[in-house]
């Protein structure tokens, strides 16, 4: 029988525990298995290399994202580490001119160091993105690193022209699915390679667990990453896998009401009169609106906006009751931050500034509050926050 989605979410990967008739998968909290004899396994060994609540977690992703391939880890951070290790000494990866913070701190100041380059370009310009690949005679780019809808600012890229491009040329497209999930965009379905994810965010849903993910379709890439990730080592714990299980089964009512909150929201900061700008692709007038549609089944729950002049930002994140100053995102609880100072401080001023990441941005993760009271808490916090 095939599931669609909102019961994949619940009954997809492994479902349950087969030797007791458990309705969930068990916590294996073990670090190493019984072997009978040399070379004797029962199919585990090390916690590292495998873990069966681990096992359960890759199956269900790799399920969700129309992939044949899952991978777990530690953190978001740790799964782009471990993608990034594909790459050699002199090889150079396009990546968007918007991405999330620490994907550029790794980028400029772990893997260049190492001989890894990269190139900044708006890939919402597919044309250019063509460019950049004419002009590589030497070919030593060797990817495409998407993030769409982009931190902080809700940058869309075409994936699917953007991948046909740079698989005609031998490239890999990899796409960080992190605001979207599977359950609203199925990068592999529109050409990407690699799929990446802070499972931290809207897949735990809670925020209470750090984890991250990449789901592959390519058997030989698969086979590498599965070597760097027990390589490398920054694999997701038997507990954190367990409580990600847990988290998934809910996302489609999570991200269904994220979703509802957050377009009346952005809709109601547009037409207020307090601000200078809103960035959500679920906006008529966002230049991302049509491409949204086409390739996502929504615009998710993340908003950008800035203040007008005449509002102080910093008076307002002080003067929220309900919403919570925070690093992070994708949680129940709605979370407010501020992408120059908190999560895009690694990268330098003079880009954020080029890129549109200016002190005055606000990044809001809508949450699955009552609207009514999102709406007030936003409304009380903007006026307190008049110069
Ligand atoms: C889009 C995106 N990708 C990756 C990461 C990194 O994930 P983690 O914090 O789980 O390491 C984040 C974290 O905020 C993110 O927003």
């Amino acid at each position: 029988m095939e599931l669609k989605m909102n019961s994949l979410l619940i009954h997809g990967g492994v479902d349950g525990d087969e030797t007791t008739g458990a309705v969930n998968v068990p916590v294996y909290q073990t670090s190493t298995y019984k072997q009978n004899g040399l070379g004797e396994t029962r199919g585990w060994e090390y916690s590292r290399t495998g873990n069966p609540t681990r096992d359960a977690l890759e199956k269900l992703i790799a399920t969700l994202e129309h992939g044949k391939y899952g991978l777990a880890f530690a953190s978001g951070l740790a799964a782009i580490n471990t993608v990034l290790s594909l790459f050699k000494s002199g090889d150079r990866l396009i990546v968007s001119d918007n991405i999330y913070g620490g994907t550029f701190r790794i980028l400029d100041n772990v893997f260049k160091n190492f001989g890894i380059g990269y190139i900044i370009v708006d890939t919402s310009d597919t044309v250019l993105v063509e460019k950049k690949l004419n002009e590589d005679k030497e070919g030593k780019i060797k990817a495409v690193y998407i993030e769409s809808p982009a931190n902080p600012l809700l940058t869309v890229t075409d994936i699917e022209a953007v991948a046909k491009n740079v698989k005609a040329s031998g490239r890999l497209t990899i796409v960080d699915n992190t605001f979207m999930t599977p359950y609203f965009q199925r990068p592999l379905d529109l050409g990407a390679d690699i799929v990446v994810h802070s499972g931290t965010k809207y897949l735990g849903g809670h925020s209470d667990v750090v984890s991250g993910f990449i789901v592959v379709n390519d058997e030989e890439i698969s086979r590498h990453l599965y070597y760097l990730q027990n390589a490398i080592g920054g694999v997701l714990g038997p507990w954190d896998s367990f409580l990600m299980i847990r988290g998934i089964k809910t996302l489609g009512v999570r991200m269904d009401r994220h979703q509802e909150n957050a377009e009346k929201l952005a809709r109601w900061l547009t037409d207020s009169g307090y601000v200078e700008k809103v960035y959500y692709p679920g906006l008529e007038s966002d230049p991302g609106y049509e491409t949204q549609k086409k390739q996502a089944d929504g615009p998710g729950a993340m908003v950008s906006f800035v203040l007008k002049k005449e509002y102080d930002y910093r008076k307002f994140f002080k003067s929220l009751r309900l919403i919570t100053l925070a690093e992070s995102l994708g949680g129940v609880e709605s979370l407010v931050c501020h992408p120059a100072s908190m999560t895009h401080a690694a990268i330098p001023k003079d880009i954020r500034d080029a890129v549109g990441i200016t002190d005055e941005l606000i990044r809001f993760s809508v949450g699955i509050e009552d609207i009514n009271d999102l709406k007030a808490d936003l409304e009380q916090a903007i006026l307190a926050s008049r110069m």
